[in-house]
């Protein structure tokens, strides 16, 4: 492992080169940095219609116009690949269903490596939703869902794969709304999840605080 460490300022810095490092190494590096993460809960249909669904935290809206969100894959050691990513390229739609807290734990259910063709949201017990633009259900009680079609696969050269999704109609449960009509979301209600480090960490999304934004010139403090 290529480490090493300075001081700047107060503090100590350890350097890493993730081209240096072992793959699963800089995947923890990494994964237990960025934080926190959203988690798009994936639904997909596979060739013959049926259902899967898993969670995906390398994922986050990249684009607002057009409306884009990218999922990040790694690869499956113990399978070819991941059902999800498969489906995707096949039926070229999805749905990202955001996690609640009382839905963490289905979450974590749907989660398991089940084999091709396993609808892992009756392992979980969910109830699904029809959706109105893509033939893909969405998690009934996620309070967001996005209904997506595929915009494209990128291949970053290593073993992961990025799809961008292209967002084609948003759900919100209307009880997360502040104002409806100027689109104020209270967070408290939404109460989503968000993954840390380490192979279960999460958070929740209460713990929150604002900032104003500041124009220029920036006002001298008093
Ligand atoms: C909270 C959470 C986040 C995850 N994030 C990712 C991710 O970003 N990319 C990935 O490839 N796998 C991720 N996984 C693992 C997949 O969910 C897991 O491999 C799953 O079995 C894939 O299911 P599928 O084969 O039905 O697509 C995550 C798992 C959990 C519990």
């Amino acid at each position: 492992m290529a480490v090493g460490t300075d001081k700047a300022g107060q503090d100590t810095f350890a350097h890493f080169d993730p081209a240096a490092m072992r793959k699963a190494d800089s995947y923890k590096l990494l994964a237990s940095v960025i934080l926190p993460r959203p988690i798009a809960w994936v639904v997909s249909r596979d060739a013959a219609g049926g259902v899967n669904a898993a969670p995906f935290s390398f994922f986050n809206i990249l684009s607002a116009d057009p409306p884009l969100v990218a999922i990040g894959f790694s690869p499956a050691p113990d399978r070819e690949g991941k059902d999800t990513l498969a489906n995707i390229r096949e039926r070229r739609e999805f749905v990202v269903n955001l996690v609640p807290e009382d839905l963490a734990e289905a979450m974590n259910v749907t989660a398991t490596n089940a084999p091709r063709g396993v609808d892992e949201t009756r392992l979980a017990g969910l109830e699904l939703e029809k959706c109105e633009v893509v033939d893909v259900p969405r998690i009934a009680r996620s309070p967001v869902a996005l209904e997506c079609k595929l915009f494209e696969v990128i291949e970053p050269g290593g073993s992961s794969t990025i799809v961008l999704g292209k967002i084609v109609q948003v759900h919100v449960r209307t009880s997360a709304f502040s104002n409806l009509e100027r689109l104020h979301i209270d967070p408290a209600q939404l109460r989503l999840i968000g993954r840390m480090h380490g192979a279960g960490g999460y958070c929740t999304t209460r713990d929150t605080f604002t900032i104003d934004r500041l124009s220029w010139p920036l006002e001298k403090k008093s």
